[in-house]
């Protein structure tokens, strides 16, 4: 447990001591006089009790960047402390936040940093490891699509429904026996609100490069349900995702209504291929049905993206290893790499694993090898709070297949007008370095209940 005295970093001391995963007391004191700052500790575990301290003199004026740094400094020094006393390495060092790749590029948009230097100031600054390291700098390579326009927009749309609730899945969504006699009013509303949207997108002369349209489980719509969501989103964009997801939700005809309103990428997610495993974590679809899936998707000449996450329960290493054998036959454009993350909102509380952060380590660093021997690029990357061994999801692309709103919603280069319930708007203001944020209701019955209010709030918000 972690105990702030005076600043308000106890959450991200908290997160790095976790990320130990070592029963540890810490108190934090920090003074800071304007010129100077001070960070006293004092760590207590079972057969060790020690304080320590720094000060260091401090330039920066601007109390935001002043925060940041003396967060930065404090963690440093819990980092190396417990590092040396546990003698436990971290493969993201102190970092703890979502965002490694944000982080080093704002270094280097900031003229603090050259580019080919991140691995290096990761390595040193922040004690990444020298293969992460190296991967978020094969990440910046790979984002050259980002725009800095506040005009140009990511539009989103959330469908928080899915046919039954995996295990380890802590999104917010509802399964569809719950909630089926709410989602024509649903999507009624969800409409409502995209006519609005539309009129400030025209209003604000903003440009829409991407539709995504994401959740839960999009496709555990009817095919009539979905034509009516998609005749609402005649933008003319090059790119244009729906999250299918689940296998055993993707038909023939679901697909050819995506097909008729000009959709250009779709998911197909096995998350294992391995059948006992999906059984275990409660996603009762078939290997066939992947395939079967994929080949629909195929024939109609979508984009496709397959999840899939190491370290389910009761995998090793030669059964993760199948799965990007079978996953790198199927040769989709885009694959994604989970580490399981075992959260509080999950059914899952404790993924009954025997991993250790070496076992994990070695299928996340087996999958980005072998993608990238086959001619996969990584893309994209974020962190979660519990996931094992402290390691990331990383996006991976063929040819020129990135999808760009991933890279956009990750890095937060872009603003995204998001719809529906459970949606969060984001307004990036570039020349400012400043990003506000919107939430809607998360819960399909206060969306309806709320939708007047929602529209409103929504217009204000991008007015
Ligand atoms: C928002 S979910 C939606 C995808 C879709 N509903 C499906 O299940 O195929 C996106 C992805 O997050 C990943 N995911 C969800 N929960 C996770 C967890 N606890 N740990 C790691 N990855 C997770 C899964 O790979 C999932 O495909
Ligand atoms: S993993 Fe996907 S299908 Fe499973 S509960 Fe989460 S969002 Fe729904």
């Amino acid at each position: 447990m972690v105990r702030a005295m005076s600043e308000e970093y106890a959450n991200d001391l908290q997160n790095l001591v976790n990320l130990f995963g070592v029963d540890v007391e810490v108190e934090h004191r920090q003074e800071d006089d304007g010129f100077g700052v001070s960070d006293e500790f004092s760590i207590k575990a079972d057969n060790f009790e020690e304080t320590f301290s720094q000060s260091y003199n401090l330039d920066e004026k601007d109390p935001l960047k002043r925060k940041s740094v003396k967060k930065h400094r404090a963690k440093r020094a819990l980092y190396d402390k417990l590092s040396k006393r546990f003698g436990i390495t971290l493969p993201w060092g102190c970092l703890t936040g979502v965002r490694p790749t944000k982080l080093a590029r704002e270094l280097v948009e900031n003229g603090q940093v050259k580019e080919f230097l991140v691995p290096e100031v990761l390595e040193k600054d922040y004690c990444v490891s020298r293969d992460k390291a190296k991967l978020v700098s094969m990440i910046l390579k790979n984002q050259k699509c980002i725009i800095r326009n506040d005009k140009l927009v990511d539009l989103y749309i959330n469908i928080p429904v899915c046919p039954t609730r995996c295990l380890y899945c802590s999104f917010i969504s509802s399964e569809i026996g719950a909630v089926k006699g709410q989602i024509d009013n649903y999507l009624e509303c969800l409409v409502r609100e995209l006519e609005a949207v539309k009129q400030v997108i025209k209003d604000k002369t903003y440009m829409v490069r991407t539709i995504y349209i994401g959740g839960g489980t999009p496709s555990v719509l009817s095919a009539d349900q979905l034509d009516f969501l998609l005749s609402a989103l005649n933008f003319p964009v090059d790119e244009f995702t729906v999250e299918c997801g689940r296998p055993d939700t993707i038909t023939e005809d679901k697909l050819a209504v995506l097909k008729k309103h000009r959709v250009t990428r779709i998911s197909v997610n096995p998350q294992t291929f391995c059948e006992a495993t999906l059984k275990r974590i409660g996603r009762p679809h078939k290997n066939a049905q992947v395939l079967k899936a994929y080949q629909m998707a195929l024939e109609k000449g979508f984009v496709v993206n397959m999840d899939i996450i190491a370290g389910l329960p009761g995998e090793k290493f030669g059964i993760f290893k199948r799965t990007i054998a079978t996953l790198l036959d199927l040769y989709p454009e885009n694959i994604t790499v989970h580490t399981l993350s075992v959260k509080n909102g999950a059914l899952l509380k404790n993924s009954g694993t025997v991993l250790s952060e070496k076992d994990i380590a070695k299928m996340v660093d087996y999958a980005e090898k072998t993608l990238i021997e086959r001619g996969y690029k990584p893309y994209y990357l974020y962190r979660q709070k519990n996931q094992l061994g402290g390691l990331e999801n990383v996006g991976y692309f063929r040819d020129d297949h990135v999808c760009i709103f991933n890279i956009d919603s990750m890095e937060e280069t872009a603003s995204v007008i998001a719809c529906g319930a459970g949606a969060m708007s984001k307004r990036v203001f570039n020349m400012e370095n400043r990003i506000e944020r919107e939430a809607n209701p998360k819960f399909l019955a206060d969306y309806i209940a709320r939708i007047d209010e929602i529209i409103a709030k929504k217009k204000d918000f991008f007015a």
